[in-house]
């Protein structure tokens, strides 16, 4: 299956997240261009107007307007979206008003645990039974903590940053390793008293200006399926075009480039965060190699089409420590064990590392099966194509969930 051609996938979610929620902490208007379509971000602006926000979207543009002070009472659903809960949590913790966070079959079975126990120590009051959702908020008076993060997740780094805005004194976030850091580059653009370097941050009570206009860089998440088809794909050549560079987000590139792909990547802007295009083409010999635990939090999302790239790679590619993978929307390590397994890939667990060996000629089933979970629904979808197999996935519609055009994507480079 060939694919040619160039793309463009839809702005960042986890920047589109911030965005909207951030609203809820600051004043002005502002306008956003190439806001992210996909259903998680949904489940933001839901939040953001049901506490009292203003977030309006017409197409892919977002005008929102600074609501801080006007927080209500609510019972919010957040849906499947583990970033709208976790950032909510530490944005309300220190609001006045009661709330309730909740969510779908999935984001009930995740921790909520390893947010609420830090932001109890800043002051908070969180009631979340058995650490799942749902999670019921009374607003505090919170204090400042210098908290070491006991896994590096962006989710819980920026549910203390946001603790943190509105608690007395300087609060300080060290990280185990380095993950995302949208939320320090937008706090430092609304120009919120944010600092750091070396993986620890700081901040001080601040109440954000929001920049009147703001463009998202399209989501190099969403982006990864299309180039790693491209690589895998006989006679294939593909752009992402306007994608989002940032280097906490572009690990799964390097991993590629380690292995020998035909990659390139060009930086063209670097406002509001490192942007431009990245052209990947047909790679017929991908060599295997070994990821390390530090490298899990700079492509914490991509390591299920990572995976297939590995099944075509020449040997063994280890991922080393891929827990927080069965934490995720579903628990991605078996998802993947499983279906890649039903295709004839030699993949499996060792300790908490995954071990794929290449390079494996995909055979065809009648179905798979995508557990609901948007980025192994997206994986199986490019297996799929790469086996030229058309087989049924259970769930795929799922991949809206961060993705909504990627079928029409996908036909669009085969056609
Ligand atoms: C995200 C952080 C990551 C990632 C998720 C989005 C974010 O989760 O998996 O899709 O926008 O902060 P963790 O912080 O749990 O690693």
């Amino acid at each position: 299956m060939k694919l040619k051609g160039s793309f463009k996938a839809p702005g960042d979610k986890s920047i589109s997240h911030r965005i909207a929620l951030f609203s809820l902490l600051g004043k002005g208007r502002m306008q956003v261009n190439n806001f992210s379509p996909c259903a998680d971000c949904a489940s933001s602006l839901k939040a953001v107007n049901l506490l009292g926000g203003e977030a309006h979207i017409f197409g892919d543009m977002l005008s929102v307007e600074g609501a801080l002070g006007e927080i209500k009472d609510s019972r919010v659903d957040c849906g499947n979206s583990g970033t709208t809960m976790r950032l909510l949590m530490g944005l309300l913790a220190g609001r006045p008003g009661e709330f309730c966070l909740d969510g779908d079959e999935s984001l009930r079975k995740r921790p909520m645990q390893r947010v609420a126990d830090p932001l109890r120590q800043m002051g908070a009051e969180l009631i979340c039974e058995k650490g799942n959702a749902p999670v019921f908020i009374k607003g505090k008076e919170l204090k400042a903590c210098d908290h070491t993060l006991s896994v590096a997740s962006a989710q819980l780094k920026s549910a203390l940053l946001l603790a943190g805005l509105q608690a007395r004194g300087v609060t300080t976030v060290r990280e185990p390793a380095q993950s995302r850091d949208h939320t320090e580059r937008l706090l430092t653009q609304c120009k919120a008293a944010c600092n750091g370097k070396n993986g620890t941050w700081q901040v001080a009570q601040s109440e954000l200006d929001l920049p009147e206009r703001y463009w998202v860089p399209g989501d190099i998440s969403s982006a990864a399926f299309l180039i790693t088809a491209a690589l895998i794909n006989p006679d294939s050549r593909v752009m992402a075009e306007d994608v989002l560079l940032n280097p906490t987000r572009i690990g799964f590139l390097k991993v590629l480039l380690r292995m020998g792909a035909d990659l390139k990547i060009e930086q063209q802007g670097n406002h509001p965060e490192p942007w431009g295009r990245v052209t990947a083409g047909y790679t017929p010999k991908l060599e295997a190699c070994e990821i390390m635990a530090e490298e899990i939090p700079l492509m914490v999302d991509e390591v299920p089409i990572l995976a297939l790239a590995a099944s075509q790679a020449r040997g063994v590619t280890i991922f080393r420590q891929v827990g927080e993978l069965r934490i995720k929307e579903s628990d991605r390590i078996s998802a993947i064990c499983s279906q890649l397994s039903a295709l004839g890939v030699d993949i499996r667990v060792k300790d908490d590392d995954l071990l794929v060996t290449g390079p494996a000629k995909l055979k065809p089933v009648a179905e798979l099966d995508s557990f609901g979970d948007h980025r192994i629904a997206m994986t199986l979808a490019i297996a799929c194509a790469l086996a030229e197999n058309q087989a049924n996935i259970k769930k795929m519609e799922s991949a809206a969930i961060s993705y909504p055009g990627f079928q029409d994507a996908l036909n669009g480079l085969m056609a």
